[in-house]
This record gives C-alpha cells, sequence and structure tokens, in this order.
C-alpha cells in the first residue's frame, strides 16, 4: 500500500512519462493499460534505472566507434615474453602470487550469442575428449596455482543480471568445482538498453525494456559499486590477473606475466596486456597502437582496411599486435580511474535484438541487425595508465577462443588447438607424437588438464607420459 513516503504507481508512471518525453522515449509506456500492477512496478524500476542523459549523449557522439583517423598512429612494439630474462621474472612474478597479492577475475557476463547457446558461456562444454566446461577449465588451472604457490587465489567471476543465477546454480551443482564456495565470487555487471537506429529504447516485451550487459568495460564499474576494489586493497591483494571467459588455454596465473607486469622496466604496474601476432590482416581482434606515447587498443571494425593492411619492411603486418584479452591490472590504478572518475567510452554494435513493435506490439526475432548495443570495453582504460605494459605471447600456448558455433573461433578450431599445445608439451617431454607428414597436423586428439600440467616444464615431472601417442588415439592426461 502506498504511504506518504512511497509515491503511488501512478504517481510513479506520471513522473516516468514526464521524464521519459524529455528523451523522446515515451513509447516505454505505450503498453501501460494492459499490465497488471506487478508488471508496472517492475516496468518503472527499469525505466527509473535508465540513464537518458548518459545515453542520448552517447548515441549523439559518434566518435568512440567511427573508423579512427591513421594520421600519427605508430605500432606498438612488444616485450616478447620468450626472449626475456624468464627466470628472473618468474621468481618475481612467483613471489607476488606466494604473498597472496594475486586475485584471478574473469568475465563471464557476455550473452554468447554468435555462439547460439542460452546458458551461460562459462558452462560450455569445450575440451576435446572430456568436453569440460570452459569454468572447470580455469576452476582446475587456478586450483592447480593454489597448490603450486601455496597461495590464496581468489577468484572473482563477473557475471550479467542475464546469467547471474544459472552460473550460480551451476557453480553450486558442481560444489565450486572443489575449490570453496567462499573464495568464488560472482559479481553482477549493470544494463544498458539496446537501441533502435533511431535512439530508441527497445522493449524486450509489453513491461520489460531489452536490455544488454554493459560490455566487459562493465567491470570497473561492478569491482567499484560492489566494494571489491576496496576489499581487495583491504586483504593486500593489489593484482588483478584478468581473462575472458571463452579461451580455455589462457592461463589464468602466469608467473612470468605477473613479474613483467611488476618488475619489467616498460611497465608501470598500472595495466599489462598480452598480444600475439595477428595471424592476417583480416583476423577480427583489436589491435594495440600509441599515439603521441600513449597506448590504446583499436576494434577491429575501427580500424580503416589501409591501416589493417599496411606492411614493414620485411612484409610483416605493421599493426601487428593483436590483442587476446588478457590483463594484469593493478588493482591501485583501478581505484585510481574511479576516484578520477574515468568514464568509459560507450561503442555501439549492430546487433539483432528480439523485441516488440513499440506500436503494434508484434514480436519480431530479427534475422538482420536491427539494433544498436552500447558497450563499453575494459581496454579503454589503457590510455590512462602511466605506463601500459605490451607483452607478447606465442598463440598456440595462450590463444584457442570460441566465439562462433562453426568456422574461426568455432569449438572444433579450439579443440584443434588445445590438441596442439598438449601435443607440444608432450614432443618437449621426448613423447612421440604422430603428425601428418605433409601438414604437421596432430594425428591424436589430446587433452591434458591444468591438474596434470600448468606448463610443458610441469609436465615433464609427470611419471605416467607414455612413449608415444598414435594416430587416431584420444588421449587424457
Ligand atoms: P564478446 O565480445 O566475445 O561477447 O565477449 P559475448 O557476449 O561473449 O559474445 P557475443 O558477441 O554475444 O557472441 C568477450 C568477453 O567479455 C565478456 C564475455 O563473457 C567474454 O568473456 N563480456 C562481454 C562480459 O563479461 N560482459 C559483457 O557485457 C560483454
Amino acid at each position: 500500500m502506498a504511504t506518504a513516503q512511497q509515491p503511488s504507481l501512478d504517481e510513479r508512471r506520471s513522473a516516468a512519462a514526464e521524464r521519459l518525453r524529455a528523451y523522446g522515449q515515451q513509447h516505454l509506456l505505450h503498453f501501460w493499460d494492459r499490465l497488471n500492477d506487478a508488471a508496472r512496478s517492475g516496468l518503472l524500476d527499469e525505466i527509473d534505472a535508465l540513464p537518458l542523459e548518459m545515453l542520448q549523449r552517447a548515441f549523439a557522439d559518434r566518435s568512440a566507434d567511427a573508423k579512427q583517423d591513421a594520421h600519427g598512429i605508430l605500432p606498438v612494439t612488444p616485450v616478447v615474453m620468450d626472449q626475456v630474462d624468464s627466470e628472473r621474472f618468474v621468481r618475481e612474478g612467483s613471489a607476488v602470487i606466494a604473498a597472496n597479492r594475486v586475485a584471478a577475475f574473469t568475465v563471464a557476463g557476455g550473452q554468447g550469442t554468435r555462439l547460439g547457446s542460452d546458458s551461460p558461456k562459462g558452462t560450455f562444454p569445450a575440451t576435446p575428449i572430456l568436453r569440460k566446461s570452459l569454468f572447470e577449465v580455469f576452476a582446475e588451472s587456478i586450483g592447480a596455482a593454489r597448490a603450486r604457490w601455496s597461495a590464496r587465489i581468489p577468484w572473482l567471476i563477473m557475471t550479467s543480471p542475464l546469467n547471474h543465477a544459472e552460473t550460480g546454480r551451476f557453480f553450486a551443482a558442481h560444489d565450486w568445482f572443489g575449490l570453496g564456495a567462499g573464495s568464488v565470487h560472482l559479481i553482477m555487471q549493470g544494463t544498458l538498453p539496446s537501441l533502435d537506429w533511431h535512439g530508441r529504447v527497445l522493449l524486450a516485451s509489453e513491461g520489460a525494456i531489452a536490455l544488454n550487459p554493459d560490455g566487459h568495460g562493465g567491470a570497473l564499474r561492478a569491482l567499484d559499486q560492489g566494494g571489491w576494489l576496496d576489499r581487495l586493497a583491504r586483504e593486500g591483494i593489489d593484482t588483478l590477473s584478468y581473462f575472458q571467459v571463452d579461451n580455455p588455454l589462457c592461463k589464468p596465473i602466469d608467473a612470468l606475466f605477473i613479474g613483467l607486469h611488476h618488475a619489467h622496466p616498460e611497465s608501470s604496474a598500472e595495466v599489462s596486456s598480452k598480444v600475439v601476432a595477428k595471424a592476417s590482416a583480416a583476423e577480427k581482434v583489436g589491435v594495440f597502437c600509441q599515439r603521441g606515447g600513449s597506448r590504446f587498443v583499436m576494434e577491429y571494425s575501427d580500424m580503416p582496411r589501409e591501416m589493417t593492411e599496411l606492411c614493414d619492411a620485411d612484409g610483416a603486418l605493421l599493426h601487428r599486435a593483436g590483442s587476446i584479452a588478457v590483463h594484469v591490472f593493478g588493482v591501485p590504478f583501478l581505484q585510481r580511474l574511479v576516484r578520477e572518475g574515468h568514464g568509459l567510452p560507450l561503442h555501439r554494435a549492430r546487433k539483432k535484438v528480439p523485441c516488440i513493435d513499440p506500436e503494434t506490439g508484434v514480436h519480431t526475432v530479427p534475422t538482420e541487425p536491427n539494433a544498436i548495443k552500447m558497450e563499453s570495453f575494459i581496454f579503454d582504460t589503457v590510455p590512462a595508465a602511466q605506463r601500459a605494459l605490451v607483452a607478447q605471447t606465442t598463440r598456440v600456448e595462450e590463444f584457442a577462443p570460441i566465439k562462433n558455433a562453426v568456422g574461426d573461433d568455432s569449438p572444433a578450431t579450439s579443440n584443434a588447438l588445445q590438441t596442439e599445445r598438449a601435443a607440444r608439451w608432450l614432443e618437449a617431454c621426448g613423447v612421440q607424437v604422430a603428425r601428418d607428414a605433409a601438414t604437421g597436423r596432430c594425428l591424436a586428439e589430446i587433452e591434458l588438464s591444468p591438474r596434470t600440467a600448468l606448463d610443458a616444464a610441469a609436465l615433464a615431472k609427470c611419471t605416467s607420459l607414455p612413449a608415444q601417442v598414435g594416430a587416431g588415439e584420444r588421449l587424457t592426461l
């Protein structure tokens, strides 16, 4: 029942209608008369939470996603990870990990629309033989890192309101993969509405706005608003090891990378990022560039074609430092960004968003892009760093993304890459692996658990290695 302090539904509706009118969004209340009170209240909550001013500004400002002007943009020369004094930097990184200064952070709030599964992407069966989920692979890796360095290594996972509950149920059903529920934290990110081509907010149904997660850049706000940055700092954690949920080959805790972040002269220990040499001009990854001494990532869709295809004197792509979306962030750096009010720019992506017609209420599931999704990107923090280290790693060691259901970056290509890395590690330990004589392709299927080995050196200590792996064999270790 309404009290003096709590406005009635009608009063709330009037206030919302006035606010919506000021921004040309009054259609959101078009189906009011058809809704029951619970639906009305839910819709008003969504409307009250809409950052209308910011959306209007972001919609009008196309600079964040316009094709960039190539003038004055230089390539970045990364630190090549297998050419540094690895003993020294692994020692530095190991000391940081063992001192309980590191937390793992996975961004898993995306919708995974290209993969086409309705479940959270982290639950996707990703490994070639045992079909372990992405979450299980990372859990094994983090568990093995905890054991190796006798460290706490809490695991923070960013979810969105769209997949939070299901992600929680998945972990609970798997008993948190043995990590202990108290050491795995699901942190919910915010949402933004999808817009039509005229900037009007789309309705998912008569009583609900079409909301999408606000991008991996939403991590900054989610970590801040949940009090996580301060909590980490209080617990002595100054290093956040960031990775995406869709890359089963990534190393959630990499002592060499953490060591470079803390001790390499090119680093300010604010943000460090991993890259691989782009496979081709057309590969759809963001590229690290620099302008006026400041480093930044240019999204593939924002890079002018002539810049994408530029080559150096050796015929290699000039702008080839392809981001694999693995970073180490200094917690004090993220706290500084929040303190100084660094808002990350909103980028616009053309997407297919199921919605209803704002006049007729007819529901459509589009087959062509019909909407703009607004998202912020975590790599837009990079230019704010005093110095941003860019470290080049080997593609087959760390990058096997699962983005699409078929074709490039699909489960099939990822499985082949996971097998290939396992084959290489076994070969480095003296195991003979059957390969196609013409193409060099591994002819067996191999799955290595991070529990067995976090790297090739650790695998060498494994006592149950076979002498050889034959063609057609399926080996799990
Ligand atoms: P992608 O950009 O590949 O998007 O996310 P996606 O949502 O997973 O997949 P599509 O584009 O709908 O097919 C890269 C990483 O960022 C996370 C994803 O979960 C993934 O780990 N992400 C993305 C978030 O955590 N939140 C977001 O709002 C967007």
